[in-house]
């Protein structure tokens, strides 16, 4: 076990890189399958999916569009409003997308997301998280891709950050009291 100081806070090693490739690439198959035949959009949501979107997208193998929103929701450790700080692009309409995302909390960022995008018009639409934390997520909409089921707990590493840092972590990191 690996330990990580953050800001403040300790973190350890949670789920090894290898671990979430593995993950990764599994969807990436699940997707090629599901959306052989169509020229999909995947709309990665900025900053956290970077790294998953980047991962996920060497192993697509359909012809496909990459595009980015940038979403804010989180001050230090908890949940707050949704900011959208880099919009939608309007020549989604009839096209199949694939919404990127690093994790799914409380599902407000994804609830923000998937009404803005039914309201654009797309032909369908996906969404690949790669965690999800099903403790705290009791929204609707049902994710169609998810890596891993994670407890409700804070983590780091792999795209996901404290207060900016952490980020650039291979593995991802849980936070730990001690
Ligand atoms: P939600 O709107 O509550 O579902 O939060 C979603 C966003 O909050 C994610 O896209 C992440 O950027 C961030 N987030 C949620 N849980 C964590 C965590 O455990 N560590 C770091 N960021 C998180
Ligand atoms: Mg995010």
């Amino acid at each position: 076990m690996k330990t990580v100081k953050v800001h403040d806070k300790t973190f350890k090693t949670f789920i090894l890189h290898e671990e979430v490739v593995a993950q990764v690439r599994r969807i990436a198959e699940q997707l090629n399958e599901d959306l052989k035949d169509t020229k999909p959009v995947f709309v990665c949501i900025l900053n956290g999916s970077f790294m998953f979107a980047a991962d996920l997208l060497k192993h697509i193998e359909l012809p496909c569009e990459v595009s980015f929103v940038k979403m804010a929701s989180y001050h230090g450790t908890n949940s707050g409003d949704v900011k959208e700080l880099i919009g939608f692009n309007e020549s989604l309409k009839n096209r199949h997308v694939v919404v990127i995302e690093d994790i799914v909390d409380t599902g407000k960022t994804l609830q923000t997301i998937v009404e803005k995008l039914t309201e654009l018009g797309v032909a369908s639409l996906k969404v690949a998280a790669l965690l999800l934390k099903p403790g705290v997520y009791k929204k609707e909409y049902k994710v169609d891709y998810v890596g891993l089921e994670i407890p409700n707990d804070f983590i780091v590493g792999y795209g996901l950050d404290y207060d900016g840092l952490g980020r650039n972590l291979r593995d991802i990191y849980v936070y730990t009291e001690e």
